[in-house]
């Protein structure tokens, strides 16, 4: 039996996505970890299946290593947020609760009929809640997993967003020319890609509008935001009208998840950018 306190030292965080508990435990603690599942089983109301998380999500679909730990090992699950429901299979799409504040935060940034396009959409979630949170009116919602793409269908449904939120299955760099100059807002949820990606966003865009980069910036937590902004300006040099960020969640040792708003003003060229391969640096 483990008290209140010692399960406090053996996780180190605990994420709940619907009736599903993931976690991580320290080295220290692993050769525990079933009892510890078991243990967070017992003390989790609500909750039907711990699992705990064995690598990072850092693979082409962001999807996160998992071990069953306690309860059922089905990993299908359904997570309210929002006023919104999400079908998500831990085991082949990434999801995360961390997202959620900002989630809404697009949501409210969203101006009555705008169009959108998410570029790394997962199962659909920035793109259905600015819809049903937000005052978007279509949202293009790109992502390049199946599996992702298939629930990002299902949840379109189960949200009664069709007509609004149009899933698309591809790598967003080979969709974007399609999407040339269609939105007024283009949503960047991938860090790792955001910087490479930046060219096909400003594509996306009609005539001028926002970009939400998100990237994951090293430093202190009170100066990762400025040098965020700046790295911003420095690739998109003078076409910002004005940019401003905001730390999302610390994502390791002095490194942080961070988004950075950024309005651009009308005039670009594209597809010429893009045709000569050319990066804003
Ligand atoms: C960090 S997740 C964000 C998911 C979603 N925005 C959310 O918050 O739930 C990044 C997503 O981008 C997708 N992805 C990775 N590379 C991509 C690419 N080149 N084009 C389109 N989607 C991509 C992954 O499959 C993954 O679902």
């Amino acid at each position: 039996m483990f008290s209140q306190e010692e399960l406090d030292k053996a996780i180190s965080t605990v994420d709940i996505i619907g009736d599903l508990a993931v976690i991580k435990i320290p080295r220290e603690w692993e050769e525990r970890r079933f009892e510890i599942g078991e243990a967070l089983l017992s003390s989790l109301k609500g909750v039907r299946g711990v699992f705990r998380q064995t690598t990072p999500a850092d693979d082409e679909y962001k999807v996160r290593g998992l071990e069953w730990l306690a309860g059922e090992r089905d990993t299908l699950t359904l997570y309210r947020e929002h006023g919104c429901c999400f079908k998500v299979d831990i085991s082949n799409v990434y999801f995360s609760p961390r997202l959620s504040f900002e989630r809404l935060r697009i949501a409210r940034l969203t101006k009555k009929g705008e169009v959108l396009v998410n570029m790394f959409a997962g199962v659909g979630t920035f793109s259905i809640v600015s819809v049903v949170k937000g005052l978007a009116e279509k949202v293009y919602s790109i992502d390049k997993n199946p599996a992702a793409f298939k629930f990002m269908m299902e949840n379109v449904v189960l949200n009664r967003v069709s007509g609004k939120v149009f899933p698309i299955l591809g790598d967003s760099k080979d969709v974007a020319p399609e999407l040339e100059g269609v939105a007024d807002r283009v949503l960047m949820p991938l860090p790792a890609l955001a910087l490479d990606y930046l060219p096909y966003a400003v594509s996306c865009l009609r005539d001028g509008g926002w970009i939400h980069v998100y990237l994951h910036q090293k430093g202190r937590r009170r100066d990762v935001v400025r040098s965020g902004v700046e790295s911003l300006k420095k690739a998109l040099k003078d076409r910002i009208l004005s940019a401003g960020g905001r730390v999302v969640r610390s994502v390791g040792r002095e490194t942080y998840q961070i988004v950075v708003d950024v309005e651009l003003a009308p005039s670009h060229s594209p597809s010429l950018e893009i045709s000569r391969g050319l990066r804003y640096d």
